[in-house]
């Protein structure tokens, strides 16, 4: 197999990148850089420089590699800049997954991975989100991720391609300092930055229906969520794809949540953190953010079942390796 990792300059793509080279895949990245750093990738994974929405660049690239895997990782992911430009997200989210699986299917390849979100799911009043739990996505970014899953889906059954959607929950933290989230779209980096800045971490409603009042959500490792690539990128290669949840045109599908299946409060977040940092002055409470849920947790039971993954590293573990790729991107 020589996959053709999408995003993989991204945080999470280089950290998917490495993973699957350092387990022996022979992988290589197509990013346009508009967010990926070059840097992140290690000697001996090559970088084209360029776009999903360049039909014939990706063509030209899946023929000269002969590429047989696809992971796409390629995407815009803010939400709230997906609700002031939502043809751009669309766009770049769809329209770019569309040109990308043209050319998957017109240069033979068979196996596909989309990274898709838990914000599919919007705002479910369940204790464990499974993936049979209605999805109801609350902006255009998730709507995107919605679509994009069911374009995945609908092509893999047109054209004989094995799929796989991951649902990532929350994103943390580096398997080495110099992959570290640079942005500041996340809990955990928003907090350092208040801190950094000598401000106190804030807390967006304490008067929800959850243990402490807090919103509790699913925080997961990105080092185990490149580990799920992995498994998943292997399910793919093998002839069977055994679970292969559809036989359409021979391809089968799977969707599959990627948490760790315990939820953790924003304020037992935000305790760790300060125990992390040494920092534990006072939180400030302030009111509700609109469209939060009170709780998003992930049933992590068909991630174990179907790919045989499951989260090994602890949420301290991942503030933990947040801080010191924070403390090296901010010193
Ligand atoms: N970070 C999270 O918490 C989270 C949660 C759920 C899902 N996701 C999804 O995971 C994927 C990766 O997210 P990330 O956090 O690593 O974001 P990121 O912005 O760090 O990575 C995205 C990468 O894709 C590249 N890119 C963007 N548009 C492109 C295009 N049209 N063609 C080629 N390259 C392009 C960027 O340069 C960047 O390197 C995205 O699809 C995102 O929606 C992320």
């Amino acid at each position: 197999m020589t996959w053709l990792i999408t995003g993989g300059a991204g945080y999470i793509g280089a950290h998917v990148a490495r993973a699957m080279a350092e387990a022996g895949e022979r992988v290589l990245v197509l990013d346009d850089l508009s967010a990926g750093v070059p840097a992140r990738l290690p000697d001996g994974i090559p970088l084209v420089q360029g776009s999903s929405l360049d039909g014939e660049l990706l063509k030209r690239v899946l023929a000269e590699h002969a590429v047989t895997g696809v992971v796409h990782l390629a995407a815009r992911k803010q939400v709230g800049e997906s609700v002031a430009q939502p043809t751009r997200y669309y766009q770049e989210n769809v329209g770019g997954l569309a040109t990308l699986l043209d050319a998957v299917a017109g240069a033979g390849v068979r196996r596909f991975l989309f990274s898709s979100s838990a914000a599919v799911y919007g705002n479910p009043d369940v204790d464990l989100i499974t993936e049979d739990t209605p999805c109801a996505p609350m902006s255009p970014y998730g709507e995107t991720k919605l679509a994009g899953e069911w374009l995945v889906r609908a092509a893999g059954r047109a054209h004989g391609i094995d799929t796989v959607c991951l649902r990532y929950f929350n994103v943390a933290g580096a398997a080495a300092p110099e992959l570290a989230d640079t942005g500041v779209f996340n809990v955990v980096p928003m907090v350092f930055d208040r801190l950094t800045r000598d401000e106190a971490p804030r807390i967006f409603g304490d008067d929800y229906p959850t243990p402490d009042g807090t919103c509790v959500r699913d925080y997961i490792h990105v080092a185990d969520l490149a580990e799920a690539h992995l498994a998943a990128a292997r399910r793919l290669a093998s002839s069977d794809a055994p679970g292969s949840t559809s036989g359409a045109g021979g391809a089968g599908d799977l969707t599959v949540n990627i948490g760790r299946g315990e939820g953790v409060s924003v304020r037992e977040l935000l305790t760790l953190i300060g125990e992390v940092t040494g920092d534990t002055r006072p939180v400030l409470v302030e009111p509700r953010r609109p469209g939060d849920a009170p709780r998003a947790v992930a049933s992590a039971a068909l991630a174990a079942e179907e790919l045989g993954w499951s989260a090994r590293r602890s949420v301290r573990e991942m503030v933990e390796s947040a801080w010191r790729g924070w403390q090296l991107h901010h010193a």
